[in-house]
């Protein structure tokens, strides 16, 4: 887990436009839960000396093909602007992918690199590829794209330049929703980027609505989270790695995280309510909000033959009271436990769930 501090969070989101980097914990840090135990513990790093430390948010966790015994941590770094603290709001966050390595059961892990390129945005979530090599990432909020300024006028904003770097983010596409302008939303400003050790960064998959989480299937294939349309991606990579839709699985509503389990179902965070997600748990964390797990599993009854190829269930949901502002969720299908944490939520949730 990619863990930080639920007083940080008010000020520093960068998916959601909170960019007060004054605010920001440097201090963030990776930790085990070993569900044989129940118990958590956190890893130290080893040779990672830079004084804007570590605000995590994605990540991802790979065994290394060239050393069997080490695992490889991928994470999603959003550091405040060299310039300094108070440009945030102006610039945005700083964001790249650092590299780890530890071992099972370790509790250090060393810094190995890390990735900064123009094509690493607003990165959120890391799907490592099973090569130690490269990865792919999303970016919540891709580039700004020239001509969208004109959108502004639906809106009353009396600086625009402000909104430039925030409302541009996820604060537009829940305005979007809000106000029921599907033609907003429906515009792709999101993207799926590609990294490689020797050949830099590129965009492996554009025009994409809210992309969020990101995972790489037990058949080979990225599936990517729409945190504001309701769907979920399927992309093939090609041979140049970039990668080409082949399926959308419509949800009935919006996921934010996406996790595989290990007979290959996949597991979706899914927002009961993503406005007041948004809003005001992450503005106050302690003010709990509802939260769900979706599972989407290849369709083998009936409904397949109807062009149904995907079918998608509703195994967990509740109030905020057990689980709240789950964000993310994982399913062991051999202890068959549920986890749900998220974001901005006060503690790791587990349930004993039969599927
Ligand atoms: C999404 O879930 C995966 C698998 O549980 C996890 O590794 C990753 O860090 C999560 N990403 C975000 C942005 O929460």
């Amino acid at each position: 887990m990619a863990c930080s501090t639920q007083q940080s969070r008010p000020h520093w989101i960068p998916a959601t436009n909170r960019l007060n980097a004054t605010g920001k914990s440097s201090m963030d840090y990776v930790a085990f839960f070993d569900p044989s135990t129940s118990r958590i513990k956190r890893l130290e790093t080893e040779g990672f000396k830079f004084s804007r430390g570590l605000s995590l948010h994605g990540m991802d966790i790979a065994r290394s093909r060239e050393h069997p015994s080490e695992l490889l941590i991928y994470l999603v770094n959003h550091r405040e602007p060299l310039e300094g603290k108070d440009d945030g709001r102006e610039v945005g966050a700083d964001s790249v992918v650092e590299i780890f390595e530890t071992k099972p059961g370790s509790d250090t892990m060393r810094y190995i690199a890390t990735f900064k390129d123009s094509v690493i945005v607003t990165p959120n979530d890391i799907a490592a590829t099973g090569d130690e090599m490269d990865f792919y990432f999303t970016n919540d909020h891709g580039f700004v794209k020239t001509g969208l300024v004109c959108l502004f006028s639906f809106f009353d904003f009396s600086n625009l330049n402000e909104y430039i770097v925030g409302w541009m983010r996820i604060d537009l596409d829940l305005q979007a929703r809000r106000l029921n302008i599907d033609a907003l939303l429906d515009l792709g400003w999101s993207n799926v980027g590609y990294c490689h050790a020797h050949k830099g960064c590129k965009v492996a998959a554009d025009n994409i609505v809210g992309a969020n989480g990101i995972v790489r299937g037990s058949d080979g294939k990225y599936y990517v989270a729409s945190s504001t349309s309701g769907r979920i991606y399927v992309f093939e990579r090609q041979t140049d790695d970039s990668l080409v839709l082949t399926d959308l699985i419509p949800l009935e509503r919006s996921v934010d995280n996406l996790s595989i389990d290990q007979t290959g179902a996949i597991w979706g965070a899914g927002l009961v309510h993503a406005l007041h997600l948004v809003n005001v748990h992450f503005e106050t964390p302690s003010i709990n909000t509802p939260s769900s797990a979706l599972r989407i599993t290849l369709n083998e009854g009936e409904g397949s033959y109807f062009g149904e190829k995907y079918k998608v269930e509703k195994i967990f949901e509740d109030s905020g009271e057990l689980a709240s502002g789950s964000t993310s969720v994982a399913y062991d299908s051999k202890r068959k436990k549920l986890y749900l944490h998220g974001i901005a939520a006060p503690h790791l949730t587990v349930c004993d769930v039969e599927v």
